[in-house]
């Protein structure tokens, strides 16, 4: 975890780390964290007034109790080392993951339960009410600034698999996951980048999870509730988290796993990007992140644009 996340949020996420594992005296839980013993137990009692139940055993503190949402909700229990700054309304994650970064800070989320001004693909509007999983994740890859787009296709990998398999969650290249064709989550990813290198990266990701799809503008989208019914937003944060920042450190596993996920591929598609519209067959995705669609006139190779599934074509 890097420095130059807030001292308040490292030390809340060392001592959770720590009870995740077990019970743990106050000294084990200072010598851990790096606090003193006054500074743990403050902690400990901000953590009861965020809706931990804090129990003190024989053997050390133990936690009985977690609260349903929350910064200190997702951090425990969770297996990536990122911090988590949670806000109960933020205009957008993605803005105040971008202060964060450039401030210097790394391996944290920002994570709201609702945005006032969430923004997606093509700077375009993204209703954000309370009971869904906004986030966004500041990661510091050591990779080559090309590399950027394979990210944004490792939020959707991350999304499909953080999602209870039973809705069979699919992705439409690069990065919009549906379930049945209809839009469930959305992945924008920002980037810097100093002398061809990364030097931060932002994977911010939007899933309907608790949220009534009626309220959401847009083509017909669906939400985990209207799948499943309420689902446990803490899991499917925490999933979510951990599994970007898996995919994140491993690249070179992206894109066999997006192609696993794909409804995209062997489809006729039609993809709008800046300069022209391109209909064919979309046949494979290339690293970083192209589709290529085979068309009347040859293979085009796509780096980015809006992509829509059209019918086939009748033989
Ligand atoms: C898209 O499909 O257009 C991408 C949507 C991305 C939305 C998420 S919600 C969390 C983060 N904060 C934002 O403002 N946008 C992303």
């Amino acid at each position: 975890m890097d420095s130059s996340v807030p001292d308040r949020l490292q030390s809340r996420r060392r001592l959770l780390e720590r009870l995740t594992v077990g019970p743990a005296t106050s000294t084990e839980l200072a010598e851990g964290s790096g606090l003193s013993q006054s500074a743990v137990d403050e902690q400990l009692d901000a953590l009861e007034r965020a809706g931990f139940g804090i129990r003190e055993t024989a053997r050390g503190y133990v936690v009985d109790a977690c609260p349903e949402y929350g910064g200190g909700a997702i951090e425990y229990g969770l297996s990536a080392p990122v911090a988590v700054a949670y806000h109960n309304q933020l205009g957008s994650t993605n803005a105040r993951a971008r202060e964060l970064a450039t401030g210097g800070a790394r391996d944290v989320a920002v994570v709201a339960d609702e945005q006032t001004g969430g923004r997606g693909r093509r700077d375009r509007e993204w209703t954000s009410p309370q009971g869904g999983v906004w986030l966004s994740l500041v990661l510091g890859p050591a990779a080559p600034a090309r590399y950027a787009p394979i990210y944004t296709l490792a939020g959707a990998v991350a999304v499909a698999r953080a999602v209870p398999a039973v809705v069979d969650a699919r992705i439409k290249w690069p990065n919009d996951v549906l379930v049945d064709g209809r839009k469930l989550a959305g992945v924008l990813t920002e980037t810097a980048t100093t002398g061809g290198e990364l030097d931060w990266l932002i994977v911010g990701i939007g899933i309907n999870a608790n949220v009534d799809p009626t309220d959401l503008p847009g083509d017909d989208p669906t939400s985990l509730q209207a799948e499943l019914g309420t689902v446990d937003r803490r899991r499917l944060a925490q999933a979510t988290i951990e599994h970007t920042y898996e995919l994140a450190d491993t690249p070179e596993e992206i894109l066999p796993a997006w192609r696993t996920l794909a409804d995209t591929l062997g489809r006729r598609v039609r993809i709008e990007t800046d300069a022209e519209t391109i209909v064919g067959e979309a046949v494979e995705v290339t690293f970083p992140g192209s589709l290529i669609v085979e068309t009347p006139d040859g293979r085009r190779t796509v780096a980015a644009g809006d992509c829509e599934h059209l019918r086939s074509v009748p033989e």
